[in-house]
């Protein structure tokens, strides 16, 4: 099957001819239909943060079900699924209490680059070849963990229950999941890339008000007012601070950083009032670090907290989700941008890296 590996980070990824075994025990063979094009992956690209290579890149990913392999019993061949960058193992104190993001077993079978057992599916020439979280999708197949996987109604597009596997859960599940009492509060949003409009998307659904987006190319800024915004800034053009005292007399209760820079997580923190509230959800560079204002931390109570995946139960809100978007409530059709085929996919990543508004999405097995 063609799939896209990255060999050495800083080069392009290369779409190759990948073996891939059957699924072992526990496990499902998915044809993958559409995966979105999430900036993680570009940290790997570019060695921000690391992963064992080669791997097969992509972890937002939907498809159809072709095969389980034996005691699969949650996933049916036939079934339409979405990938889970997080695997949860059920049973641990972070599963059981509904925060599977922050499961153990899914964390060191991250850095494994295997499936939950540690070991790959994947081989290119003979040698093996690294999962990327578990789920590899920039790929016509992909065998994963069926704790990797949930089962939605068919009757979603490929596209948009891709992109709700990664950045709408982590967005939208940001607002839903860690701001729930935000009515009426105002929020910042620095960053107006898939995640960042999927957050602004989740905080007009819950009421907040104003919720000003920031970025520093003004199409995106467009799509966060279409997606709910109710104020823009252009960081690179204006002073956020000021445009902030002139949007509302009243302190901003809440901020979002969903880049992930040292300088914008330091300006989320900054930006909100006494007694607010800032939530790291962008990664950056491993190792990267923040300088903390001591005193405006201590004296106006302001808190920092930091969000994995939309701090969602993610098999839970994942469908929930998809229906509020059935509903009408969520208009996931507008997050959409580009569709590439298999073969553009550094190209995708390209057009990323320079400002294309929506979430991206390859279509491994064409265009629907
Ligand atoms: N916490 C999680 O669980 C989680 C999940 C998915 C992605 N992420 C991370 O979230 C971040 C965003 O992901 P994405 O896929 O939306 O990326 P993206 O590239 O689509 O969006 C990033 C946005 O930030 C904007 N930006 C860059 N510099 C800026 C600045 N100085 N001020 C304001 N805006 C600026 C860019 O123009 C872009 O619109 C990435 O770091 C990604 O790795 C985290
Ligand atoms: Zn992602
Ligand atoms: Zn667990």
């Amino acid at each position: 099957m063609r799939a896209a590996v990255l060999h050495r980070p800083g080069t392009a990824l290369t779409v190759e001819d990948v073996d891939i075994d059957d699924p072992g025990p526990g496990e499902v063979a998915v044809r993958v239909l559409a995966a979105g094009v999430c900036h993680s992956d570009l940290h790997y690209m570019n060695g921000d943060l690391n992963v064992r290579l080669p791997a097969v890149l992509g972890h937002e990913g939907a498809g159809i079900v072709e095969r389980v392999g034996e005691g699969v019993t949650r996933i049916r061949p036939g079934d339409t699924v979405v990938t889970m960058w997080r695997p949860r193992c059920g049973d641990c104190e972070f599963c059981t209490t509904g925060r599977p993001a922050l499961c153990a077993v899914g964390r060191v079978h991250a850095t494994s680059g295997g499936l939950l057992d540690g070991t790959s599916r994947l081989n290119l020439n003979g040698e093996k070849v690294h999962h990327l979280m578990g789920v590899s999708c920039f790929a016509e197949r992909c065998v994963v963990s069926e704790r990797s996987l949930v089962a939605i109604d068919p009757t979603v597009p490929p596209e948009i229950a891709a992109i709700t596997g990664c950045a709408v859960v982590t967005g939208a599940g940001t607002a839903l999941n860690v701001m729930p009492d935000a009515a009426g509060d105002g929020v910042v949003v620095i960053g107006a890339g898939g995640v960042g409009l999927s957050a602004v998307m989740g905080l007009r659904l819950i009421g907040a008000h104003p919720i000003v987006a920031v970025d520093t190319v003004d199409a995106k800024l467009d799509k966060a007012l279409e997606l709910g915004a109710t104020h823009t800034v252009n960081a690179r053009t204006h002073d956020l601070a000021d445009e902030l005292a002139r949007i509302s007399p009243k302190p901003m209760r809440w901020s979002v950083d969903a880049v992930g820079a040292p300088h914008t997580l330091a300006q989320a923190i900054e930006v909100v009032g006494t007694g607010g509230t800032t939530v790291a959800v962008g990664l950056g560079k491993a190792g990267a670090v923040v300088p903390v204002p001591i005193n405006p931390l201590v004296q106006q109570e302001k808190r920092l907290i930091g969000s994995l995946y939309g701090s969602a139960n993610t098999p839970v809100d994942i469908p929930n989700l998809l229906d509020l978007f059935k509903a009408g409530r969520l208009p996931l059709d507008r997050l959409l941008g580009e569709r590439y085929e298999l073969a553009q996919v550094n190209e995708a990543y390209e057009a990323l890296a320079q400002g294309a508004t929506g979430r991206a999405v390859i279509t491994p097995g064409g265009r629907p």
